[in-house]
């Protein structure tokens, strides 16, 4: 291969900066992956609409069946959001020989067996660090470099929004929806932010964890979810003045009979715990492990540059996995269904 030829599904928040990235860094891209980059095609859902980068009209299209069945692009970068039409399209990627890099949670947590079982049997890559912590790396790094360790508990703040949020309503006093529309205006917030705000991204960013920690499949319904939509701000005064900070926490333990119980709910964080101090988008995940002890990732949770991190990042690795002809040549087994414990139990 003389260079990759991406096709980009989206052009939204993540969309224009992953575009951003991939131009700015490119020669430093290059030299990191062995190969040229190039985007060959970008689909988007209204042509006419008003860009938050400059991007020459003849990559648009609103054609993503195309895209998904060109044989001259390489990776498919999913960053449109949506589960079923878009599971239907990334199937036919793998079918077609391509790689797939994908932020999508929703998608993953609902059909990342699946999706990878396609990717394994077509020999492709199918990577979506982007899909939980933003720009913090935490789905490499279960995969890879704590795989030596038998791991006990995933657990932290997964979801930017209502970080936001609860630290708007903490230190500014703002109301709730002031603070949600800011973290939309930031582009933080999912398309629908009921799934933030009512715990579902988290849940199913649990999930997606879990699967990889336990090397088990754990979906999102097995994950016991309550959001922040009942939070006043006289509750999170009184937790001041008892010395607690009210943080939406998602947690996933291995139980000493070798269940798995999950959870997202907005919990009670002294004021000394680290995770009291993680404000704004940040998301921080503490990792136990038999092995390494204890763990923590910190960094921007949400947003466009942070999350264009993380889908680059999965580009290159795609990209040196075509030049070394190593793609899809990783297993995840994550399909022996281990019990999920209700929190009920
Ligand atoms: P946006 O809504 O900003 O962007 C979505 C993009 O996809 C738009 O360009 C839209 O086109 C296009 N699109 C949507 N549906 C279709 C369709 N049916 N056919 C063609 N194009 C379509 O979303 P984000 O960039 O915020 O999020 C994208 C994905 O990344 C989601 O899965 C989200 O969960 C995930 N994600 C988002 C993060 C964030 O901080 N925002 C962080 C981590 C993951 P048009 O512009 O024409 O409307
Ligand atoms: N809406 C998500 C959040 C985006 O706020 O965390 C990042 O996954």
């Amino acid at each position: 291969k003389q260079q990759i030829n991406i096709g980009m599904l989206g052009l939204g928040t993540v969309g224009s900066g992953v575009f951003q990235v991939l131009k700015e860094n490119q020669e430093e891209l290059e030299k990191r992956s062995g190969l040229p980059i190039l985007i060959k095609s970008i689909v988007v859902r209204e042509l006419e609409k008003e860009r938050l980068v400059e991007v020459p009209s003849e990559l648009l299209s609103t054609d993503a069946a195309s895209v998904v069945n060109d044989p001259d692009i390489d990776i498919v970068v999913e960053v449109m959001g949506g589960i079923e039409g878009t599971k239907d399209l990334l199937l036919t990627a793998f079918r077609n020989g391509k790689s797939v890099v994908t932020a999508n949670k929703d998608l993953i947590a609902e059909h990342g067996d699946e999706l990878t079982l396609e990717a394994t049997r077509n020999g492709c890559d199918f990577l979506y660090e982007a899909s939980v912590g933003g720009g913090i790396p935490i789905i490499r790094p279960l995969r890879k470099d704590l795989a030596g360790n038998r791991i006990h508990e995933v657990m932290g703040i997964v979801n930017g929004t209502t970080n936001y949020i609860l630290t708007r309503m903490t230190q500014s006093g703002m109301a709730f929806e002031d603070a949600l529309k800011e973290a939309q205006d930031l582009g933080y917030a999912e398309a629908n932010p009921a799934s933030d705000v009512e715990g579902w991204d988290a849940g199913r960013k649990i999930a997606i964890v879990a699967s990889l920690a336990f090397n088990s499949r754990v979906n999102f319904p097995d994950v016991d979810t309550e959001g922040i939509t009942s939070i006043t701000a006289r509750d999170i005064e009184y937790a001041k003045e008892l010395g607690y900070a009210i943080k939406l926490i998602g947690c996933a333990k291995e139980t000493d009979t070798g269940k798995i119980s999950a959870q997202v709910f907005p919990a009670l964080v002294p004021l000394d715990h680290p995770l009291a101090s993680v404000n704004g988008a940040y998301n921080a995940i503490f990792v136990r492990g038999n092995a390494i002890g204890q763990a923590m990732f910190l960094g921007l949770g949400a947003g466009q540059m942070p999350t264009a991190s993380a889908v680059v990042g999965d580009i290159v690795e795609a990209v040196r996995n075509f030049h070394a002809g190593t793609r899809g040549k990783f297993l995840v087994d994550c399909y022996h269904k281990k019990e999920v414990q209700s929190s009920l139990e």
